[in-house]
């Protein structure tokens, strides 16, 4: 089960109320949905969308009981421009981006993305896109993936690891590339609060789907089709994804195009991160367009 993080901070920051148009950029179960839909209907929309159809089909299930109060659209938020335009939406009310993974994606060992369970190298958001993990491994040099993690992981070691994967591919599963990294990283650095190959695996997700340019072009998109006085939130999950929505919103604001709401990032009560721990990291900034 998906627990939503921040529910009633983005309830109540996205100012809702009956008859108001509200686009949730990263659909996955549909919590922040329902709870949406509860405040805008009746007369209300949600145009709910996600890149994983799998993703959709529980959502539209979980929401079938607001009828053509909600819309599912399978497509990645990178693409507003051409869903809006396909669809003929219009501006909306309210924006909601809440990144990263669903539980649902994470507990389905088949789709690669946890280091608790052995699963094949995938880690991809989207089925239908052609790149996983195991090809971006298999086929980059040592140089580029070291980059990647690097870049996406700020992984301190990311020349060691890198070059543990180049001698011993093929690697194809998850367990195969966690044994690499754990021996990659010094004896005196086996230490610390989160595995050793938590970074690893973020850096090789962000790259194999695109997440950080996904991210700025979709919040592009997303400020040109928010309605004056509309709200914008986004709930990210680390600091790169954190850093891009920062000076985003901050660009925004030098143009007056954006007023940001939220000086500082709302975070997850203890409660909150006592019941769901997925919550630990999350960050909330909140802005309205001008
Ligand atoms: C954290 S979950 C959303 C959970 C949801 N808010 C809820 O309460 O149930 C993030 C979802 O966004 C989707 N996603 C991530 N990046 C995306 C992108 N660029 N375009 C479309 N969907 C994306 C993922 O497939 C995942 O289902």
């Amino acid at each position: 089960m998906h627990q939503s993080v921040l529910l009633h901070e983005v309830i109540e920051n996205l100012n809702l109320a009956p008859g108001k148009k509200i686009l949730d950029c990263t659909l996955g179960g549909g919590g922040h949905a329902r709870a949406i839909l509860e405040e805008i209907t009746p007369g209300g929309k949600l145009i709910g969308i996600d890149q994983d159809e799998g993703a959709l089909s529980i959502a539209a299930g979980n929401l079938k009981d607001f009828g053509d109060e909600a819309i599912f659209v399978h497509g990645n938020f990178r693409n507003l421009n051409s869903i809006f335009n396909k669809l003929d939406i219009g501006e909306v009310d309210g924006i909601l981006f809440d990144l990263g993974l669903s539980s649902l994606q994470l507990e389905e060992k088949e789709r690669g993305f946890s280091i608790k369970l052995d699963g094949p190298l995938d880690m991809r958001m989207n089925k239908r896109q052609k790149l996983d993990a195991a090809q971006l491994l298999n086929s980059l040099s040592e140089l580029e993936i070291a980059d990647i993690l690097k870049r996406f992981g700020e992984e301190r070691f990311a020349k060691r690891i890198a070059r543990a994967i180049v001698r011993r591919r093929p690697v194809r599963r998850t367990r195969e590339l966690i044994k690499l990294v754990v021996n990659a990283v010094p004896y005196k650095a086996r230490h610390g609060r989160i595995h050793l190959a938590t970074r690893t695996f973020q850096a090789l997700r962000i790259a194999v789907n695109d997440e950080l340019e996904s991210l700025s072009s979709g919040l592009d998109a997303a400020v040109r089709f928010l309605k004056k006085n509309g709200r914008i939130c986004v709930i990210s999950f680390h600091s790169l994804e954190d850093r891009i929505v920062k000076n985003r919103y901050k660009d925004y604001k030098m143009k007056n195009i954006l007023k940001i709401i939220t000086k500082k990032p709302l975070t997850p009560q203890d409660e909150e991160v006592l019941v769901n721990p997925r919550s630990r990291s999350a960050k909330l900034r909140v802005a309205e367009k001008v």
